[in-house]
């Protein structure tokens, strides 16, 4: 903490959503991140008390059916995925001063407080609801995990509420030849008794609460939308078996994930404040003065400014400060998308791409709206190239080295008084950006900076006064103006660029002190100069893409939480010409070699002969084949399939393979008699 007094210290919450335990990190999720972490470490910089607190959110069905299909509990598969979040959180530089998570003691007793005040307070029902129910795994099935024919248009292979194909939206009910997702058994329909939360109690308290400056205007008016249509009583309650918290006096019934995933925020910061003596109740008590901020999705508005708010209120609860929503990640203008390699998860931009090239990037195109993102890579290469590499740190590579060698890495006097005020005071704009979350603002006006202080340099020519016999004076004093340009340039940029930062502060052997910032660095030694940051390639992002192609078939994702499951019932594909066909050359191919892929999970390197030549051929069944077992076999293979540069190496061909995934992989064998070479018809 720096110098603002106590008495103006503001004591501040953040969070963002709890992402799922049941998929990794991708670059969609890191935006919210990014954009929180920025506003947090802009808040710590300035001396507020500023705490971040997130988890995992682990509870609900789509996690337990994947732990089952991999043979573990879900309380492993939560510890697992929990570890990896994590770690690509710390790869990003985002740092959260508690990582938690939705299945901890804390979240039970605050799910449990929370209901049974909502039930003291009459705002708790129960009916009967019949539900579709899968008769052999033994559950009721949401409707995204039914599937079947839609009875608008017919369309086969259809999810329980509404037809891709179509558009159409009906009930699970509907459907022609409904199949469960889970087993392929045909649903039934039961009876259960379900709880409901009757939010429409709440309706003048939100229509209160959302008008009060609690939200961005484009979601008060979605807000006030939903309002005037009217509020519906909100399910609670999941059937077992379900992973989750079980409801207190109804065995067998449980929490529904939503209920309890926003109690995940109370429960994540009273962890931390019993690790750190944090005084809980001051910044959660309905008369608190601290201030509390959720930034979420805007696909998430309805939990956290319906329910969230109704649920804290009712339960004796201060109520959010503001929540903040940010719009969706597009990658080179379109959905993010497993096919054309721009479904990014973090772990593999961090394999091949700096972190801090995105947090700038993002923040470099941030509002406070809820407009969707675009990130195109080309445009992001060109910026970050051209703003960091090309502004900012060549300011101090341009002026550092005549300070170490012919200074002794002695700065001098600063003689461009007036410059350095302009660059001192444009904090007081900067500042105003990133409070309001205006980082795209804020960047640019740093950006302008930055420009002023390259042509500062360009016009003083200090490579030329070098050369110039008694000026040494003169050529101190353009480098040490130029230094403190770089050093207030850098102190602005620290919210989005920690680690440069950091070495920044290294170099210039002092701090990067947004509130002193006006206390220039004069007659003060500085560390000689290493490059700070790297030119962006394309060929980097090229890899990363081939990466992300070659990482299917990817986990589920949110859109599509039955991904997996639904391989075992893929549709027949669109009709194709006989033409096409003809172009597929299938082989009988002779396994020859098989060995593991340093690195990989899921692909085995074959060496196929078909008697041209061997071929290399990574095929991803690994979960189903010993390598040993295959020397030697026959299988089919397309043999005039385009080769494909993979992450370890060429492609040349595919082998057929059929079954739904894991140890369910059958490599096509031909019939014995055949020989390598020869053509299938
Ligand atoms: N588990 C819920 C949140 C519970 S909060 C009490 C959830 N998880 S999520 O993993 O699907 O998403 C986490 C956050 O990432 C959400 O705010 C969501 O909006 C955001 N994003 C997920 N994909 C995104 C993009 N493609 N682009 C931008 N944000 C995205 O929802
Ligand atoms: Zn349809």
């Amino acid at each position: 903490m720096t110098q603002a007094s106590a008495k103006q210290q503001r004591d501040i919450l953040v969070t963002s959503a709890l992402p799922y335990a049941n998929g990794p990190i991708h670059l969609g999720h890191l935006l919210e991140y990014i954009q929180t972490d920025i506003w947090v470490r802009y808040q710590n910089m300035r001396g507020q008390n500023c705490y971040y607190v997130c988890a995992d959110d682990a509870h609900g069905t789509a996690i337990m059916l994947r732990a089952e299909r991999e043979g573990i509990t879900s309380e492993q598969l939560i510890d697992r995925i929990r570890e990896e979040h994590q770690q690509d959180f710390a790869g990003f530089h985002i740092r959260f001063d508690n990582y938690y998570t939705t299945h901890s003691e804390e979240n039970r007793q605050f799910s449990e407080y929370i209901y049974r005040q909502l039930q003291e307070n009459g705002h708790i029902a129960t009916r009967k609801i019949t539900q579709s129910y899968d008769p052999e795994k033994n559950m009721f099935l949401a409707d995204r995990f039914i599937k079947g024919t839609c009875p608008k248009c017919k369309t086969e292979d259809q999810y329980g509420d509404n037809c891709e194909a179509c558009g159409a939206t009906y009930t699970p009910a509907e459907l022609i030849n409904p199949v469960s997702a889970v087993s392929g058994a045909t649903p039934i329909e039961k009876e259960s008794e379900h709880y409901f939360f009757k939010l429409p109690d709440f309706a003048d308290f939100l229509a209160n609460w959302t008008r009060s400056g609690t939200l961005q205007p484009q979601v008060a008016n979605k807000l006030a939308e939903w309002l005037d249509a009217g509020l519906q009583e909100w399910d609670i309650s999941r059937d077992a078996p379900y992973f989750g918290f079980e409801i207190p006096d109804a065995p067998g019934k449980y929490f529904y994930v939503w209920l309890d995933a926003p109690i995940g925020y109370l429960a994540s910061f009273k962890n931390l404040c019993n690790r750190e003596n944090i005084d809980f109740e001051h910044f959660w008590k309905t008369d608190s003065t601290a201030e509390v901020y959720h930034f979420i999705g805007k696909d998430i508005i309805n939990f956290h400014a319906l329910f969230w708010p109704s649920m804290l209120h009712d339960a004796g609860f201060r109520t959010p400060t503001a929540v903040w929503a940010h719009g969706f990640v597009t990658v080179n203008g379109k959905k993010m998308s497993k096919s054309r390699g721009t479904f990014i998860m973090a772990r593999t931009y961090l394999d091949h791409l700096n972190p801090e090239y995105l947090r700038y990037y993002f923040a470099a195109k941030l509002t406070s709206g809820v407009d969707d993102m675009d990130l195109n890579l080309e445009d992001f290469a060109a910026r970050v190239n051209s703003d960091l590499v090309g502004k900012v740190v060549n300011i101090a590579s341009r002026s550092a080295g005549f300070i170490t060698k012919r200074f002794n890495g002695q700065l001098g006097q600063v003689t461009e008084v007036e410059r350095l005020r302009e660059f001192i005071d444009a904090g007081k704009e900067i500042e105003e950006f990133y409070e309001a979350r205006e980082f795209g603002r804020a960047m640019r006006r740093i950006m302008e900076l930055a420009d002023t202080a390259n042509q500062y340099v360009n016009d003083e020519q200090p490579w030329v006064i070098a050369k110039q016999e008694a000026q040494d004076e003169k050529l101190q004093a353009i480098c040490t103006n130029a230094i403190n340009m770089f050093r207030l340039l850098m102190t602005y940029l620290a919210p989005v660029l920690p680690k440069t930062a950091e070495a920044s502060e290294h170099f210039l052997s002092a701090k990067l002190d947004w509130n002193n910032r006006a206390q220039l660095l004069e007659n003060h030694h500085i560390n000689k100069f290493k490059p700070l940051m790297n030119r962006v390639d394309m060929s980097q992002i090229e890899k990363m893409l081939d990466d992300s192609r070659e990482e299917l078939p990817a986990p589920a994702d949110k859109q599509d939480p039955m991904q997996e499951e639904k391989s075992k019932l893929e549709p027949v594909a669109d009709e194709i010409e006989f033409g096409d066909f003809a172009k597929v050359d299938l082989r009988v191919a002779k396994i020859v070699k098989a060995e593991h892929v340093e690195g990989a999970d899921k692909l085995l390197r074959l060496t196929l002969d078909i008697g041209h030549g061997d071929k290399n051929v990574f095929a991803g069944i690994k979960s189903a084949y010993r390598p040993e077992d295959l020397e030697g076999r026959l299988t089919v293979m397309v043999a005039n399939l385009k080769p494909r540069k993979m992450k370890f190496g060429l492609s040349e061909g595919m082998v057929l393979a059929a079954g739904p995934g894991g140890k369910d992989i059958f490599i096509l064998s031909p019939d014995s008699g055949a020989t390598p070479g020869m053509r299938i018809m």
